[in-house]
């Protein structure tokens, strides 16, 4: 089986050490129904620090389209490809496309509960669920996993997710936050144990309208610490997916266990 290796950033579709059967060519979809909790941003942070090695398309679902605005400034990388032209019509077309043509596809997804959403979530190997840390976020993140345990049902196949806790301190740890963590774990939720921290140069790459590796550390504070905090969240996406193909060979039946998890949560 693939082992990633600690930097991560191995382009899985171009190694020929890996056989077929365990390359990892995932789509990745960013989900929540509340709007402002960071889907756009940790999406296109993702992409673009996958987009060193690989080739990427991210798929800019919102129809705000802040992705391919973002790419106005002419800074995209090569790898990276943008697709916007998207409704609920053609995003199954567009996905499938996309990942015929580059190993990772990522989604950033409107922040309704729309058909277009839950196309995506059809077609996507792992979602990504951001939250941020308040009692209200938590209520729409559990919305989200509905959405995605009815796509398993639907599917008959386990959909792998996880809660990504977003805009945290990297300071402090605020006792509400804790506590939604808690919660969400106590509940048998997936969390990412990576959270996206609140760091100005998140804000930046669209202010700039640059990648994070584009951006002038001269000017914007901590740079990196906001790089290694998009890769962590990178190798830890691709490890859960890792795990999940292993799982999926060994027959592993997970949609009980999350049916349970919900419902106690609900
Ligand atoms: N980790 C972060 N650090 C700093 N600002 C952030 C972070 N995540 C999101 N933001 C800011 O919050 C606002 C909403 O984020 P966005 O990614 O557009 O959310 P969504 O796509 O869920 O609506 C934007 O202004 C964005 O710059
Ligand atoms: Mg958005």
């Amino acid at each position: 089986m693939l082992l990633l290796p600690d930097s991560f950033l191995i382009c899985f579709g171009y190694s020929k050490d890996i056989p077929p059967e365990d390359l990892i060519m995932p789509t990745i979809a960013f989900v929540s129904p509340k709007g402002g909790v960071g889907k756009t941003t940790s999406a296109f942070l993702l992409a673009s620090i996958f987009a060193r090695l690989c080739e990427v398309t991210i798929i800019d679902a919102d129809p705000n389209h802040p992705i391919e605005t973002w790419a106005l400034g002419g800074n995209a990388p090569e790898k990276l490809k943008i697709v916007s032209d998207v409704d609920e019509e053609t995003i199954i077309d567009r996905i499938e496309d996309a990942a015929s043509k580059t190993p990772i596809v990522i989604v950033d997804l409107e922040g309704t509960a729309s058909k277009t959403v839950i196309y995506a979530i059809s077609q996507a190997d792992f979602v990504v669920i951001p939250t941020q840390g308040s009692q209200l976020d938590a209520n729409e993140a559990s919305r989200a996993i509905r959405v995605v345990l009815q796509s398993e049902k639907l599917t008959g196949k386990p959909k792998p997710y996880a809660v990504l806790l977003t805009r945290t301190s990297p300071m402090i740890r605020a006792r509400g936050l804790t506590h939604i963590q808690n919660s969400l774990i106590a509940a048998g939720i997936p969390v990412l144990e990576t959270e996206l921290n609140e760091r100005d140069a998140f804000k930046a790459v669209f202010a700039f309208r640059q990648t994070l590796d584009g951006l002038n550390p001269a000017e914007v504070s901590n740079l990196d610490k906001a790089k290694g905090n998009v890769e962590s969240l990178a190798r830890e996406i691709l490890t859960k997916l890792q795990a999940h193909l292993q799982g999926e060979q060994g027959g592993r039946d997970r949609e009980k266990t999350d049916n349970n998890s919900v419902a106690g949560a609900a």
